[in-house]
């Protein structure tokens, strides 16, 4: 299964694609933490990223492509993925069209998580991260649950650069639900509710499209 997960940052992408992930059997791919391990590792790619990411501001498509390349070509994705953070642009949707198409597949479902920006920023503002396997959390400070690793606040998660993400993703992300419309793959669902809640209007709207699509 081929799905991908749409939202404004602090929707929830994150949190839900490894749920729906972890139910559907397939990895969870996110180009944001492509991106962060590519800054950790302090890779050629991740050096270019950096300051975009810092910045609030989409990392250049080519490089996005690059990752996002390597990443879907191994062996665990080629049954299915779940993308969250991609596509944001129409460039990036209509080239994950044509890579999946030269192998003879396609997007099963695109689902767009909605949330008022209030709770976005209020989400936003109150979350840290596990640098080592990328689990987010509500609460500042403590250790990763998972791995124990110590937690921290993202850079580009300072109120300013929010702000920022927030404007880039209405004037450049947005558009590109209404890529999927036309194919009969968007559905929409609301990202307010508990994270079995939000889990499940996900699952069963990706289980809507496709069930309308035939598939
Ligand atoms: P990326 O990492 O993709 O960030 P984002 O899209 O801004 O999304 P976030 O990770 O902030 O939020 P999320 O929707 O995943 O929410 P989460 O689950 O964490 O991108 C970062 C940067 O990388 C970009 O700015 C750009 O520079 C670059 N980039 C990445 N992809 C790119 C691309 N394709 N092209 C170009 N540049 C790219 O949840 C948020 C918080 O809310 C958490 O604390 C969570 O615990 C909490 N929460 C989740 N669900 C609920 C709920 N139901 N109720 C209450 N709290 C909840």
């Amino acid at each position: 299964m081929r799905v991908i997960l749409l939202g404004p940052p602090g929707a929830g992408k994150g949190t839900q694609a490894a749920r729906i992930a972890e139910r559907f059997g397939n990895p969870h791919v996110s180009t944001g933490d492509l991106l962060r391990f590519a800054v950790a590792w302090k890779t050629d790619l991740g050096m270019k990223a950096k300051r975009y990411m810092d910045a609030g501001e989409l990392v250049p498509d080519e490089l996005v492509l690059e990752l996002l390349k390597v990443r879907l070509s191994q062996e665990d994705a080629q049954h299915g993925f779940v993308l969250d953070g991609f596509p944001r642009n129409r460039v990036q949707s209509e080239a994950l069209d044509k890579s999946l198409s030269d192998i003879g597949q396609r997007i099963d479902a695109a689902v767009e998580i909605v949330v008022p920006e209030e709770e976005l920023v209020r989400r936003l503002s109150s979350r840290a991260s596990c640098p080592s396997c990328g689990r987010t959390y509500k609460r500042r400070d403590g250790t990763c649950d998972t791995d124990g690793t110590p937690l921290f606040q993202r850079d580009d998660d300072k109120p300013e650069v929010v702000a920022k993400r927030l404007r880039i993703f209405i004037e450049q992300t947005a558009p590109v639900v209404a890529y999927y419309v036309p194919q009969g793959l968007l559905a929409r669902v609301e990202g307010v509710g508990t994270l079995d809640e939000v889990s499940d209007r996900i699952a069963k709207a990706i289980e809507d499209v496709r069930a309308r699509a035939g598939n």
